[in-house]
């Protein structure tokens, strides 16, 4: 039995959470749930955005499963995801992206299958800022280091390697930030050597949105760094049906949390009908990487065998199911 800290999170948070827990529950996977929550509702009741007991929590079970947390803008509220990557330097940020048979996208026909590997702790999202109020000017400054570099490239290779990956794609800017891009390049050149049977090129971030759009099929794993990779992860959730169904994994050396790529989507929280795929494949990512496998195979089959009827899905695929009539239908699907 394998214990995992379960944080709800804001917004559609607490809905697919449950959904996710259903799902398991009926599959009998062997985890139980230590429930911690954090951010807004957490705030609001209690006065303290980040509780020491979720810290506690996930320090003791190392594996977490997260739902989306609102990060209030402009009210000095440092970011609660950024906060826990970077306390416990989940460096990886793994988001994979692939055509589904079943859900609708302009790119439906054309393959893509694509894993994106994000810098999680430093670049723009250091929270290295400051504002001179009398000059008017605030400076975020784009924190790269060469460790920081060479160990996500390292990971994004190494997982090429593991996974019978061809490509690896560093997308960067370094023709402009000569110094912090040119880190990011070097690393990523210096981990191809150590990998020579898997292809390596690099891309600078303008083109590879261009590509992207044109010819997505043609990229295997992406590595890059947190700003531009919090971006391409939206975009390529867009070539594949949308953020309700791309997952996502923060991954550490000691610890992982696991989590879908959007956010608490307040436009539809509350109303029973945001879609649990995404928290679910990220679910997923967490059972292969806790070893069970056999459970994760069962219960993507069933989710998949869900998605190929578009009227077992909710209202972001075409359908008009609910969260929980969704859940309880991949829970039917179940063999
Ligand atoms: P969002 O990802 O929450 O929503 C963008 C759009 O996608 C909305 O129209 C929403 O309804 C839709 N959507 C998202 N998830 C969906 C799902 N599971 N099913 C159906 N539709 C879905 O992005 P937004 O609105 O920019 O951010 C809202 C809040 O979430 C902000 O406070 C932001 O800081 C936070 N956020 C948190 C993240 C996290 O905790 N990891 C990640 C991204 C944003
Ligand atoms: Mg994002």
């Amino acid at each position: 039995m394998h214990t995992i800290t379960l944080i709800p999170g804001d917004g559609i948070g607490p809905e697919i959470t449950r959904a996710v827990q259903d799902i398991f529950t009926a599959a009998q996977v062997p985890v139980q749930w230590e429930e911690q929550n954090a951010g807004q509702t957490t705030f609001d009741q209690s006065g303290e955005l980040l509780p020491q007991a979720l810290f506690d929590s996930l320090e003791k079970n190392r594996v977490g499963l997260k739902g989306p947390i609102t990060t209030p803008v402009g009210k000095g509220f440092r970011s609660i995801n950024v906060t826990l990557r970077q306390k416990y330097d989940l460096y990886q940020n793994l988001r994979p992206a692939k055509t589904t048979e079943g859900i609708a996208s302009r790119y439906a026909e054309s393959g893509i299958d694509v894993v994106l590997f994000r810098e999680n702790t430093e670049g723009l999202y250091s929270g290295l800022e400051v504002y001179d109020e009398q000059r008017g000017i605030a400076d975020s400054f784009n924190r790269i280091s060469v460790e920081g570099s060479r160990k996500i490239c390292r990971a994004a290779f190494a997982y090429a390697a593991k996974h019978g990956r061809k490509k690896v794609t560093l997308a960067h800017k370094a023709n402009i930030l000569k110094m912090a891009g040119t880190l990011m390049l070097n690393a990523a050149q210096e981990a191809s050597r150590e990998f020579p049977h898997i292809q390596y090129e690099d891309k600078i971030i303008d083109n590879m949105c261009m590509q992207l759009v044109i010819k997505p099929e043609q990229f295997d794993v992406i590595v890059t760094t947190n700003l531009f990779g919090d971006i391409l992860s939206d975009l390529l959730a867009g070539l594949v049906g949308g953020l309700g169904v791309v997952a996502g994994a923060n991954i550490g050396d000691d610890m992982a949390i696991f989590e879908a790529v959007h956010g608490s989507a307040p436009d539809i929280a509350g109303k029973g009908i945001a879609n649990p795929t995404a928290l679910l494949r990220s679910a997923l990512l967490m059972l292969e990487h806790l070893g069970e496998h056999t459970q994760a195979k069962r219960i993507e089959a069933a989710l998949n065998e869900t998605l190929r009827h578009r009227e077992q899905c909710t209202g972001d695929l075409g359908g008009s199911a609910s969260t929980q009539q969704f859940a309880q239908n991949v829970i039917n699907n179940l063999k």
